[in-house]
C-alpha cells in the first residue's frame, strides 16, 4: 500500500517520548511534550528537538536560549499528554497536572521531579525546516537516577520510557495501548 508521504514521519515509528521544559524572561515554567527529538553529535554533544513555531516552548527557547529533556516513566503518561493541552501564558501546567520539579544543576528552566533521566540543554542555533524548526541544543548535563542503574549502566526496563506510535498509541514496556490525547479536538 502506498502510504501518503506527508504522513512518512508516522513510519519512523515508535519515538520517544519526551517532556520538554522551559521558562519565559519572568523564569515562568512551562512544559510540553515532544517526539520528534533525536541525538545529533557524540562530542560535542548536540540534540535535535524540532518544533512548530506556534507553540510556546519554541518562543521561551528563543527568548532564554535553554531547555530540559525530561524522561518520565510510563506511569506518568497522562500527565505528559495533559501537557499537549494549551494554557494561557504564566500558566505553569506542571502544577495543573500535579507533576513537580525542582531546579536544574546548569540552567533555567527545572527539572521534572518524576523524570528519570535529565538532559540540560543550551540552544546553539536553530534551522528551519518546513513547517518545524530545528533547535540544535547543546547537551550541558546529563542525569539519570541512581535507581535505574544496573551493572554500571542505564537500565532501560527500569527507565520504562513512553514510545510514540502514530496518534493516540503508545508503546510501554514493549506493549501497544491507547491513551487520550489532550490536543485533538
Ligand atoms: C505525543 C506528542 C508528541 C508531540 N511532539 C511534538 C514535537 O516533537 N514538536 C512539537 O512542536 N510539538 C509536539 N507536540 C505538540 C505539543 O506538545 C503541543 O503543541 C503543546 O500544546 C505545546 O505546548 P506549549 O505551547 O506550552 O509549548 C506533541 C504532542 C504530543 C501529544
Amino acid at each position: 500500500m502506498r502510504y501518503p508521504i506527508t504522513q512518512a514521519y508516522r513510519l519512523l515509528s515508535p519515538r520517544l517520548l519526551t517532556l520538554i521544559t522551559t521558562v519565559n524572561l519572568k523564569n515562568g515554567i512551562n512544559a510540553a511534550p515532544a517526539d520528534f527529538v533525536s541525538p545529533a553529535s557524540f562530542n560535542p554533544p548536540i540534540v535535535i528537538v524540532s518544533l512548530t513555531p506556534g507553540i510556546r516552548t519554541y518562543k521561551n527557547i528563543k527568548e532564554t536560549n535553554e531547555f530540559v529533556i525530561n524522561i518520565l516513566p510510563r506511569q506518568y503518561l497522562d500527565q505528559i499528554l495533559r501537557c499537549a493541552a494549551r494554557y494561557p501564558e504564566g500558566i505553569n501546567k506542571l502544577e495543573i497536572v500535579g507533576l513537580k520539579w525542582y531546579s536544574s544543576s546548569i540552567v533555567k528552566p527545572p527539572r521534572i521531579k518524576e523524570a528519570n533521566i535529565w538532559l540540560e540543554c543550551r540552544a546553539l542555533e536553530e534551522k528551519r525546516v518546513g513547517d518545524h524548526f530545528a533547535i540544535f541544543g547543546e547537551v550541558l548535563a546529563a542525569e539519570v537516577r541512581d535507581e535505574i542503574i544496573k551493572e554500571g549502566e542505564v537500565d532501560l526496563a527500569k527507565v520504562s520510557p513512553v514510545l510514540h506510535l502514530i496518534k493516540d498509541n503508545f508503546a510501554v514496556d514493549y506493549k501497544i495501548i491507547k491513551h487520550k490525547r489532550y490536543d485533538y479536538k
